[in-house]
């Protein structure tokens, strides 16, 4: 039954009544892309995301692939927007205060540490969940529980042991990891999903729960299809892949299929106009059974509608290298765009091979906030990518990414509630700031 206790509908219009997880409150543990990439998703969406940093250093990727000297790396700034960072040392006597403190008065704590980091700060489920039972706790892991469980996992290991990469690339090479970022990202936007089920599903429990994501699990859910796949070897060829056509046996795995059609229509990327000198001078064209007879007319081979050795999707299969080579004669003919546009025209979806710098400069990615600029204190200008989820009631701003403990004070104030004689102790600790270099090197 639809849920029935709902507050009045709002008066307000769309987009004025705040945002969707206002009042959510989120103690981000999280560091480096998995973790962040789902702590900046819950930010935009209006959670108070506040980042604890290790005093002095930061997350990791503050100074990895450095573009500016001294300012935070666009790694940090394009996965940290709309947060809030204070620096606390999670293992000193004083630290361990603030973040109790913040225990009590956060929603969710995600956190992406290597296996039993957590545990080690003494940072158990029992203990949190003890301190504060409406308190969400949230992973991101390299393996579930199992032989890998405890290894430390970065994004190409998860696409290799998600199945990824055995089914990415061409028959006759090597595996191939995805540009796409679908372990440490994909995985972050898993954890996303479980984090505002977990609180939908406290407004009715009042207690919180564990969320765990393990990225291998996430690049599997990702790579779904070609589970499919596995499976369905067992009733014959894959007719859909160009290697069946070609005549060439399968084995007993999922094969790569090169730029083949995951969806089971044949596939292709072919050369459009300025390919010899543009890398990115190729569409990706599917040769979709519904649009064949437009395809026919476009490529100016009208009798290949009606002639039994192309009319049908099944007569085609062991053609597509003659298909594809005529149709390729055709794109190689007109750029890219005309291509979009002319196959458009007729319903033909095609895919422009789209470089990074004509997203960067894509007028409509600017205009719906997918591609920003954002200006920072440290760097200047630079463009990042907004929220992709759009909401009519819930609009996303992109902030700035926050310089290392720029919030510090105004969390143990304001947050946290701590009066000045309590903030002056627990600074005085060290438990907040970097170890004088005297103190490092003893
Ligand atoms: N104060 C004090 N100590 C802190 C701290 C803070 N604010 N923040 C982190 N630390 C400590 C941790 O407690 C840990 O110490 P310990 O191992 O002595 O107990 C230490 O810093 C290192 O943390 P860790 O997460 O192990 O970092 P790492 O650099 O060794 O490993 C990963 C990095 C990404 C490989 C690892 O965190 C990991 O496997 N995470 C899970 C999977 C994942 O998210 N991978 C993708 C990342 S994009």
């Amino acid at each position: 039954m639809a849920q029935t206790n709902l507050p009045e509908v709002s008066s307000k219009p769309f987009g004025q009544d705040g945002k969707a997880l206002d009042g959510v409150r989120i103690l981000d543990f999280t560091h480096v892309q998995s973790g962040p990439t789902c702590t900046q998703l819950l930010a935009w969406f209006g959670a108070d995301v506040i980042k604890v940093e290790r005093p002095g250093v930061g997350d990791i990727t503050r100074g990895q692939l450095v573009d500016v000297k001294g300012a935070d790396s666009l790694y940090f700034t394009m996965l940290n927007h709309n947060k809030r960072s204070i620096t606390i040392d999670s293992k000193h006597k004083q630290g361990k205060r603030v973040l109790d403190a913040l225990i009590k008065t956060c929603d969710v704590l995600v956190e992406n540490f290597a296996p039993g980091a957590l545990d080690r700060m003494g940072l158990t489920w029992d203990y949190i969940h003890k301190l504060n039972p409406r308190m969400i706790v949230a992973s991101v892991k390299g393996f579930g529980p199992g032989p890998y469980e405890d290894c430390k996992v970065y994004e190409n290991v998860a696409q290799c042991a998600g199945g990824s990469a055995s089914t990415t690339g061409f028959r006759d090479g090597p595996p191939l990891v995805t540009g796409a970022q679908i372990g440490d990202s994909g995985t972050g936007l898993h954890l996303a999903l479980g984090i505002v089920s977990a609180l939908y599903q406290r407004m009715r429990t009042g207690r919180g729960q564990k969320v765990l994501c393990a990225m291998q699990d996430g690049v599997l859910n990702l790579a779904r299809v070609k589970l499919r796949d596995q499976q369905r070897l067992k009733a014959g060829p894959l007719t859909e892949y160009s290697q069946y056509g070609e005549g060439i046996p399968f084995g007993d795995a999922t094969p790569r299929a090169g730029n083949d059609s995951g969806g089971g229509q044949p596939g292709r990327i072919l050369k459009c106009k300025g390919w010899e000198n543009d890398p990115n001078a190729y569409i990706y064209f599917i040769t979709q059974a519904p649009v064949w007879e437009p395809i026919c007319d476009l490529i100016g081979e009208p009798t290949w509608k009606t002639d039994p050795e192309f009319a049908t999707p099944k007569a085609r299969l062991p053609k597509l290298n003659q298909i594809f080579g005529r149709i390729e004669q055709w794109t190689m003919t007109k750029t890219k765009f005309e291509v979009m546009n002319l196959c458009n025209a007729v319903d033909i979806p095609v895919g422009p091979i789209l470089s990074m710098k004509e997203i960067a400069e894509e007028k409509s990615l600017r205009d719906t906030g997918t591609v920003v600029e954002v200006d920072h204190p440290k760097r200047g200008k630079y463009l990042s990518v907004g929220n992709p989820i759009k909401m009519s009631d819930s609009i996303s701003e992109v902030t700035r990414s926050p310089l290392l403990g720029e919030h510090t004070d105004e969390i143990l104030k304001d947050v946290l509630g701590f009066n000045p004689d309590e903030i002056e102790e627990i600074k005085k600790s060290g438990a907040l700031s970097a170890p004088k270099k005297e103190e490092k090197a003893a």
